[in-house]
């Protein structure tokens, strides 16, 4: 979940480049950083090297006081073991300050190894389990060259991690993997290392994906990769990444959340397009499977519970859905004839990738929609199939999710063989999505945050495909504007959650002119009997409805339309309430543990 970057080269400013390479990755962890450098210049020849961190978001950070350095790493941090301290904020150095090291994941035995290396005279500085690393690394090296150290700690960690460590004798950077994304940049008399492809996009498009098990090291004009095991040498084969700087960058926009909202009509019209082979292809695939699953979590998790009504409703093909973190709960009838698919804008979500472990162990084979090639789950699928939203860096997933639903719309439609239907609805939802994003809407959507900012609870109602809508957008509303809010099946109203409903409580019901229309609004009416303050989510307004949200009719895609009203509401009603939509407290963009 934390934020990597590392470079080697022969620019001085090596502290000011890994400053931008983590501006570029704070979504991925923002309660703490810092950098770590080898000073070029050692008036007192004591090799020590020099470290600036903080605790708090990056925002105008500078590292003016670091000395100039060709080589060096830097970290953001999203705690787990050890509270939010400077202390204990990455990197971390050994007790001789000339090895340094960041680490992302869990060493569960870090307790049994402290311990040990406590004994052996070794001063901890902070809580962290990461610092065990590279005091292990110290104790190898008493008898090993560096790069065997680093192998040699490695390989006594429990756990899933990626790490890099660098020393200051040593003009290379040492990486390893098993769990936590890393990727190699390679640019010219320079290298890069980064959790993250996207923050490479300023300086290379040519890149490396570590595997599970790989060990790099990476020097300005050399990269060597190994099988951190059996420390036998494997060839690289470099990717090319499509991503534009541009794309990774907020332009005029003042937060990525609202940048990423903005660019949906276009990408749903383009899915509508270049989507129609991979759909084809998907839908075969999923034609051939003795039964489907579709896997995801959070937001995925909404994609996937939408594409069972999709499937159903236009192609009348059954699918099961799981939430990945409850996937292996339920996975026991699964044989070599079932299809997992499994959804995801990162690739890299834990649950997700041991979900699909444990599915491949009981041979069933795995597709996957996913947003970032080369990610994990990209490379470990059987049919990896990218949506092609680009990146996507507001904690808050929003075209991910978009793009996930175009893509299945299509794919259901493939299913029933009519594509062109599907592509020719995906162009129509793309004019209805414009709509959404114009001044005159976000005035009405201002107007309605005046109205609801201060409540303590908002419920969204929904039934058939609304009701993963309603789950989205609950999400949506809670995770950035921190107002309680929860999503329901309309038709559980009375069920329970009826009880809650008070006088002014904010409803939102979504109301698509399709079967559930007329149930929707009973349960409207249901809520304001109660005193509820009604948002009606419908190409028709109605009595029922105190306050009014239009959006235009797009059949079966109509979710689409109606989960962007409410991206944008969560979205204003989050800077209304002073908070930083792209940056929610504790969470973090890529969930890569467990
Ligand atoms: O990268 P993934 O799509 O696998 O991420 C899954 C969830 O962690 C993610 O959707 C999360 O729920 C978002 N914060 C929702 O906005």
């Amino acid at each position: 979940m934390c934020g990597i970057f590392g470079y080697i080269g022969k620019k001085e400013n090596a502290a000011e480049i890994i400053l931008e390479g983590l501006k570029r990755l704070e979504y991925r962890g923002y309660d703490s950083w810092g950098v770590a450098v080898v000073p070029t210049e050692d008036p007192n020849k004591n090799n020590k090297i020099v470290v600036k961190k903080r605790i708090g978001k990056i925002g105008d950070a500078n590292v003016d006081e670091l000395p100039t350095a060709t080589i060096g790493f830097g970290h953001t941090r999203w705690a787990t073991h050890g509270g939010v301290t400077q202390k204990n904020a990455h990197p971390h150095l050994d007790c001789t300050k000339t090895i340094a090291l960041i680490h992302n994941g869990i060493i569960e035995n870090y307790d049994s190894l402290k311990k040990d290396l406590v004994s052996t005279s070794h001063r901890f500085i902070s809580e962290t389990d990461s610092e065990v690393a590279v005091h292990l690394i110290e104790e190898y090296l008493k008898k090993e060259a560096f790069e065997k150290s680093v192998q040699k700690a490695f390989l006594e960690f429990h756990g899933l991690n990626a790490l890099i460590a660098l020393h200051a004798r040593e003009k290379k950077l040492i990486a390893v993997r098993n769990g936590s994304p890393l990727v190699v940049g390679f640019g010219n008399g320079e290298n890069y290392i980064a959790s993250d492809a996207a923050a490479l996009l300023p300086h290379t498009k040519d890149v490396y994906f570590l595997e599970d098990n790989d060990m790099v090291v990476v020097s300005d004009t050399d990269v060597e990769l190994y099988n951190v095991v059996t420390g036998k040498k494997k060839r690289i084969t470099k990717q090319k990444l499509a991503w534009d700087v541009s794309s990774s960058e907020l332009g005029a926009y003042p937060h990525f959340m609202l940048k990423e909202i903005h660019e949906q009509p276009g990408l749903i019209v383009d899915i509508s397009i270049s989507g129609i082979s991979s759909a084809k292809k998907l839908a075969g695939i999923i034609k051939k499977a003795y039964g489907t699953y579709f896997v995801g979590c959070g937001t995925a998790a909404y994609a996937c519970i939408a594409a069972s009504y999709l499937f159903s409703k236009i192609a009348k093909h059954h699918i099961n859905w799981a939430v990945g973190s409850e996937f292996s709960y339920h996975l026991d009838f699964l044989t070599n004839k079932s299809l997992v698919v499994a959804l995801s804008q990162s690739g890299e979500t834990m649950d997700i990738l041991e979900s699909i472990k444990a599915a491949k162990q009981r041979g069933a084979r795995i597709a996957s929609l996913v947003n970032v090639l080369g990610s994990t789950l990209y490379r470990e699928s059987d049919y990896p199939f990218l949506i092609g939203a680009g990146p996507e860096k507001g904690v808050a997933s929003t075209k991910a999710f978009i793009a996930k639903l175009s893509h299945l719309i299509l794919t259901a439609y493939a299913l029933k063989g009519a594509v062109s239907k599907g592509s020719l609805l995906l162009k129509k939802t793309s004019k209805a999505g414009k709509q959404i994003v114009t001044n005159e809407y976000v005035l009405k959507l201002k107007k309605l945050v005046q109205r609801i900012k201060n409540a303590s609870d908002i419920y969204v109602i929904g039934r058939g495909i609304s009701y993963p809508a309603s789950l989205e957008a609950a999400l949506k509303i809670k995770e950035i504007s921190y107002i309680h809010a929860e999503g329901l099946a309309a038709g559980e109203l009375k069920h329970g959650p009826l009880a809650l409903v008070e006088k002014g409580t904010p409803c939102i019901v979504y109301a698509p002119l399709d079967e559930t229309f007329g149930a929707n609004l009973a349960g409207a009416m249901e809520m304001r009997a109660r005193g509820g303050y009604i948002i009606g989510i419908s190409p028709k307004p109605h009595e029922v409805f105190d306050y009014y949200l239009p959006i235009e009719d797009v059949g079966e895609a109509s979710i689409i339309p109606g989960v962007m009203v409410a991206q944008l509401l969560a979205y204003y009603l989050t800077i209304e309430k002073g908070y930083d939509p792209d940056k929610p407290r504790n969470l973090a963009k890529s969930v890569t543990v467990k």
